[in-house]
């Protein structure tokens, strides 16, 4: 389980209460994956929101590179929401360190924490506006 301290310096977790931080603590799993997996993959179904610790990502859709992730950023957002198919492919660059959370922990997360899911609900929002400003130019 990590420390409070360690998720503190997770961006996302920075206005997080040490009531909150337990919580989360306890829902998230941490993962290493090596640089070149596909962490998400654009059409296929998503069980998994991700959050970097450590390494550096790219974001593609239909092949063109749309966006690059780095420590403390999060993906895979819109999947584990919605339930719609994965709306981009996320590949590691580096080898990297990720806190993962399923459909339920997401659930709980947010549960948990107004201030983490305000946070999540405003970079859905951005990347569903980007996503629809790629589409029509
Ligand atoms: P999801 O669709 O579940 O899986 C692919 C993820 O890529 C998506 O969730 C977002 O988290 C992320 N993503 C999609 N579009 C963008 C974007 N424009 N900028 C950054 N990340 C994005």
């Amino acid at each position: 389980m990590p420390s409070h301290d360690t998720l503190k310096n997770i961006n996302i977790f920075s206005e997080c209460s040490g009531r909150e931080l337990k919580a989360i603590s306890r829902l998230i799993t941490q993962v290493r994956k090596r640089a070149g997996s596909d962490l998400t993959v654009e059409g296929q179904p998503g069980r998994e929101f991700l959050i970097i610790v450590e390494g550096q990502a790219t974001v593609r859709r239909k092949g063109k590179v749309i966006a690059r992730l780095g420590p403390g950023d999060f993906f895979g957002e819109l999947a584990v929401v919605a339930g719609v198919p994965r709306t981009a492919t996320v590949t590691a660059d580096t080898d990297m360190v990720l806190e993962a959370l399923d459909r339920r922990e997401f659930a709980s997360l947010l549960d948990e924490s107004p201030t983490l899911a305000k946070k999540i609900l405003v970079g859905a929002v951005k990347r569903l506006h980007e996503l629809e400003e790629s589409l029509t130019g």
